[in-house]
């Protein structure tokens, strides 16, 4: 009989901090039902005191799901305990995740303080805690560098203050495989109560070992692991839910099993990677674009004779399983909604669904084929609907030893605006057109353009940073037309900031 392995998710909080991923909070609710239906046994729905947009999530996530539990993350600090308290009043089940640093570099640099206030402090706030929720969950951050026999005096005080669930995090994602492993078995065997909660494992990807980490976690006697879809999160990430959730399905022997349901692993990894305009890499393990291509003749050949040769697991085992409907110009509605319900889009809304039909066959007289990302891409569009500015034409005139020369039109909250200029390429000059009419100090920081599959005919996709007044906006577009989808990536951006208009 295996044991049971609790799959705390992170997407939505861990996640959600990475630069240009922010989601609003019906997308975020999207997300939340759609980790609900894979299976996910808690869902950290946000950092409820870091702003308003976040402990708003919080209460609409706790309204919208059922049975994971949702969780709140806080410092080990009063008023965002009180708030996260605030924030989780709808939860049909509930926790609360507060912490401190613990390594001697957070102690000193951070905290200013010793060993032994940061004991105090984690304790009092678990107590804290424990006077709104049963469920505390408490991260000894930077545990990966935090010396064991410390750790161990950590985790044995808040355990006896309350506290269910211990979070040890890898949060600079230093440590060796075998080294978290004999974390973990330290902690098993050096902290008396270590029985009446669980261990969690919380690995970041900086060394590319946040999966071998967390499994080595679980190795030791981990029941609980902290993950996110795709692998997001800080910097290089967290550990890949998709990752661990497949390695326990396809190593039995582990003797350690979740609630998963894998076969809604791939909608779920299309659906964020969507939400969030963070495209998923190729070559990445389990849900990227190549996982199941077989290029090479040799193993093309023994895949024909028997797909053992080659594959570890079955690609309907991730919901990869049905690429044998082909979208063309020649599709139905009924093809096209049964297609984006696989890719875990909302197909409930029919007036929403007519309107991507419609975007689709405009897509589907451009090029031949219409892939899985581009109906991704259509499903988000609606996005920018709401957008103050809005691209009305671009014209540009380009080629080979002559300037480019653009003309755009903007419509700007109903109001139309029209302008020209010439630039070293398409980009250039349709850019510094689009910047006679939008009068702002603003610098492009970050430019890049992403064929989404393969054909001179596909759709490319267009990441921007800009920069503006000491911050920096993320923007994305997505066109057959590659200057076109630039241009709408840069409105994209200066759309979540205050536009000021040419006179
Ligand atoms: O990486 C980390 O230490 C964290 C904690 C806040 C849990 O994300
Ligand atoms: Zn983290």
């Amino acid at each position: 009989m295996s044991e049971r392995l609790f799959i705390f998710d992170t997407t939505l909080r861990d996640g959600e901090q990475v630069p240009g991923c922010q989601l609003n909070t019906v997308e975020k609710i999207q997300v939340a039902k759609q980790l609900e239906a894979l299976g996910v046994d808690i869902i950290e729905a946000g950092f409820p005191i870091s702003s308003p947009g976040d402990f708003n999530s919080v209460i609409e996530i706790s309204k919208a799901v059922t049975w994971p539990t949702i969780c709140a993350l806080t410092r080990a600090v009063e008023k965002d305990i009180d708030v996260a308290a605030e924030s989780l009043k709808y939860a049909k089940h509930k926790r609360i995740h507060t912490g401190i640093g613990t390594s001697d570099e957070h102690i000193k640099y951070k905290f200013n303080s010793t060993r032994d206030e940061i004991i105090e402090r984690a304790v009092a706030a678990v107590k804290y805690a424990k006077r709104y929720v049963e469920d505390i969950e408490f991260y000894a951050e930077d545990a990966g560098r935090t010396d064991n026999e410390y750790l161990a005096r950590v985790v044995e005080a808040v355990v006896k203050a309350g506290a269910t669930v211990v979070n040890i995090p890898d949060t600079t994602g230093y440590c060796l495989p075998q080294e978290y492993y004999e974390k973990i078995k330290y902690l098993k065997e050096h902290v008396d109560c270590i029985d009446k909660a669980i261990i969690s494992t919380h690995c970041h990807n900086d060394l590319g070992m946040a999966t071998a980490n967390t499994l080595h976690g679980v190795l030791a006697g981990a029941r609980q692991v902290e993950v996110t879809i795709n692998g997001i999160g800080e910097r290089a990430g967290n550990t890949s839910l998709e990752e661990i959730a497949m390695i326990l399905k396809c190593h039995k022997g582990i003797g350690v099993d979740t609630n998963i349901n894998t076969t809604k692993i791939y909608p779920s990894s299309r659906m964020v990677s969507g939400l969030m305009n963070m495209p998923v890499q190729p070559n990445k393990a389990i849900v990227g674009r190549n996982a199941f291509a077989h290029s090479s003749g040799i193993h093309q050949d023994g895949v024909l004779k028997n797909v053992n040769t080659y594959e570890i697991m079955d690609p309907k085992d991730v919901g990869l399983d049905d690429n044998s409907i082909v979208l063309t110009a020649r599709s139905g509605r009924a093809a096209l909604k049964y297609r984006m319900s696989v890719l875990g889009v909302d197909v409930s809304d029919d007036k929403k669904v007519d309107q991507i039909y419609e975007a689709f066959l405009r897509l589907a007289d451009k090029k031949k084929e219409i892939t899985d990302d581009d109906v991704m891409m259509l499903a988000g569009a609606d996005r920018t609907a709401s957008h103050a500015i809005k691209l009305d034409f671009l014209q540009v005139t380009t080629g080979m030893g002559v300037r480019s020369v653009a003309s755009i039109g903007l419509d700007i909250s109903g109001q139309k605006f029209e302008a020209a200029a010439t630039g070293n390429g398409p980009v250039d000059a349709a850019i510094k057109a689009l910047k006679k009419i939008i009068l702002k100090q603003m610098t492009l920081k970050e430019f890049t353009i992403q064929a989404i599959s393969k054909g001179s005919d596909d759709v490319g996709k267009v990441h921007m940073q800009v920069e503006y007044d000491g911050s920096l906006y993320y923007g994305f577009g997505a066109n057959t037309d590659i200057v076109t989808a630039s241009v709408e990536a840069y409105i994209d951006c200066i759309n979540k900031f205050k536009i000021k208009k040419a006179e």
